[in-house]
């Protein structure tokens, strides 16, 4: 354990014997935030250097993080926070940049997407400058490489890309030189304009001798299928398989792996976004009462959703963040009644338990604690 990392503990520890809390500046939260509306104990202040343009719908936000942000794993994200509106609003973002990038520049970078019909997104390239505050946690996630001897397929639709980027500059950085294993990144856009970070993504092959980089352009070839594996990635069968994209190229990118017997457990993925909702899973039409707000909706009367949605459309204010199953927090207690997981895949027991609303869709008639 690092000194750092020792008095960080100790603090931790006298913190909770003297307030209750986990830090002091938690305490005393209420009280800063008079001075400080922005500040936030779980959350470290960090400023913006610059904001880059890298497409129509792409920006990167270039970030200072706090000085107690800690170092991370190419191909983790983060949860950025913002006021916007009077209302805090969060949301989860990948680091596309590397460590050793942080390590020797002390920035980071998170390429954002603009989302249409987005509130953040769109929001946040126009709200924020050099100079401006937001709202940071550590980093998290395990869509991260992992040090092994078989070889790596990387297979990115979009702007699934940011992750890769992050551990492609790491490598390239940090070359090891007797690293032969190799790595292979398939990267589909829609058209040969929408390829992000083309110029890094060739440098890093120059730089790193075992990477082997394919644009794909999908309106001219299609997209992933037993032909684009065999002739890009012909071990692709004995690779480690790591995806990251829309949602839908996930979903067809695990039945195609799993359909050729490529094992289960050398899949790796990532969803930019919640997973898809199983609705066949969801039955019929089932009965939800609120408790607390004494609401009730039947999820016959609209298309159907998450619990979280239904729990929005009958007006109970819940509370959520990533809305991806991520941040926990819309945990809910279910006192009684059956909910299939839609990121686990098994349903719930009858009984009272804690679940997460938004990835949760009702099974049977449901009484929840909200
Ligand atoms: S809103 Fe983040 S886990 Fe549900």
């Amino acid at each position: 354990m690092t000194s750092d990392n020792i008095l960080r503990t100790g603090q931790s520890w006298l913190a909770r014997q003297i307030t209750n809390h986990t830090s002091f500046g938690a305490y005393f939260e209420p009280l800063i935030q008079l001075l400080l509306p922005q500040w936030r104990s779980d959350r470290l202040r960090s400023k913006i250097v610059s904001i880059r343009q890298e497409s129509h719908d792409m920006y990167s936000l270039v970030i200072k993080p706090h000085r107690r942000w800690q170092d991370f794993t190419a191909g983790q994200h983060l949860e950025l926070t913002v006021e916007k509106d009077g209302a805090w609003m969060s949301r989860f973002f990948t680091i596309s940049s590397s460590p050793a990038h942080f390590k020797k520049s002390g920035l980071i970078e998170l390429s954002i997407q603009i989302q249409e019909k987005g509130q953040i997104t769109p929001w946040l390239s126009k709200a924020l400058h050099a100079g401006s505050i937001v709202n940071l946690s550590q980093a998290q996630g395990e869509f991260c490489l992992s040090r092994q001897e078989e070889p790596i397929l990387m297979i990115a639709g979009g702007s699934g890309i940011t992750p890769f980027r992050a551990m492609l500059q790491q490598l390239s950085l940090m070359p090891n030189k007797t690293d032969n294993v190799a790595k292979t990144l398939m990267y589909y856009a829609r058209s040969s304009e929408h390829f992000l970070f083309k110029q890094e993504l060739r440098k890093f092959t120059e730089q790193v001798p075992s990477l082997q980089v394919h644009f794909i352009d999908s309106a001219e070839h299609g997209f992933l299928s037993a032909q684009h594996l065999e002739r890009y990635s012909e071990n692709f069968k004995t690779s480690h398989i790591y995806l990251c994209g829309p949602a839908n190229m996930i979903l067809h990118g695990r039945k195609l792996l799993t359909s050729l017997k490529v094992n289960w457990q050398q899949l790796h993925y990532e969803f930019f976004g919640p997973e898809p909702i199983d609705l066949e899973q969801s039955s019929g039409a089932n009965s939800i009462l609120f408790s607390r707000s004494n609401k009730q909706i039947s999820t016959e009367e609209s298309a159907p959703k998450t619990l979280l949605e239904l729990a929005e459309l009958a007006s109970t204010n819940p509370v959520s963040g990533c809305r991806a199953g991520i941040c926990h927090q819309c945990i809910c207690q279910k006192k009684s009644g059956v909910v299939y997981n839609t990121k686990t895949q098994q349903y719930s027991d009858t009984g009272a338990q804690e679940i997460q609303l938004c990835i949760s869709v009702a099974a049977s008639d449901l009484v929840l604690e909200l």
